[in-house]
């Protein structure tokens, strides 16, 4: 069983869908055994506590810059023997401290279809509301894996909605979150835990079962 450790900041949908996953058995050969937010007082927290998963929280407001917050993270991950780590809606781009102690064992969920809408400054809302004002037809969710450079590790499942000439910022998160976040991040996490997502030249590839070794 491998040990999966979730890092929050917000009100942790994406964390839910992972537990309702879990519940129902569709993750197999992994648990989530903690929830770290970046945030006290995150609804996250929450839904974590309901679900009886242990959390810690390391406020990353007492850490002077994003060195030190990674570095106190890391030690968290190595204490947890963290295998796989999810940022579900983890509002902090980490240090390449965590990134390189964890190659290939990271995977994000980013609300647009990468390499659109994404990087430094792209996170939650603002995504959307940069793809409306850019006038996009579509936009959807990447899971990927995470490096060094923010959004930009190797694409594990992308999945795409269409956009309404009426939308808001909010209507259009909502309808990714529904039909692309919360489907493909449990997913991605399953097959993680399988050992069935292969690294080829730096791209990932989902192995068919057949094709597993
Ligand atoms: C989600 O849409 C997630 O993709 C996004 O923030 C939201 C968090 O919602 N993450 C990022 O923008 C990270 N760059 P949640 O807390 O309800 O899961």
């Amino acid at each position: 069983m491998k040990n999966i450790v979730v890092l929050v900041s917000g009100g942790g949908t994406n964390l839910q869908a992972l537990i309702d996953s879990q519940d129902r058995g569709d993750i197999k050969g992994g648990r989530i055994i903690c929830v770290i937010s970046s945030k006290d007082g995150a609804f996250a927290l929450e839904r974590a506590k309901k679900a009886d998963i242990p959390t810690v929280v390391i406020p990353r407001k007492d850490y002077p810059d994003s060195k030190a917050y990674s570095e106190a993270i890391l030690a968290e991950l190595n204490r947890q023997q963290a295998d796989l780590v999810v940022l579900a809606g983890f509002m902090t781009i980490l240090d390449e401290c965590v990134t390189k102690a964890y190659p290939y064992k990271i995977i994000n969920v980013h609300p647009a279809l990468i390499p659109s809408f994404c990087g430094e400054g792209f996170y939650g809302l603002k995504v959307h509301e940069k793809a409306l004002e850019y006038g996009v037809k579509v936009s959807g969710a990447t899971v990927h894996f995470v490096n060094e450079k923010a959004d930009a590790g190797a694409i594990i499942l992308q999945g795409a909605v269409n956009v309404e000439n009426d939308d808001t910022p909010e209507i259009l998160q909502r309808r990714i979150m529904e039909n692309v976040e919360w489907k493909l991040l449990p997913k991605a996490v399953s097959l993680f835990c399988e050992d069935r997502i292969e690294i080829k030249d730096g791209r990932a590839y989902v192995l068919d079962v057949r094709d597993k070794k």
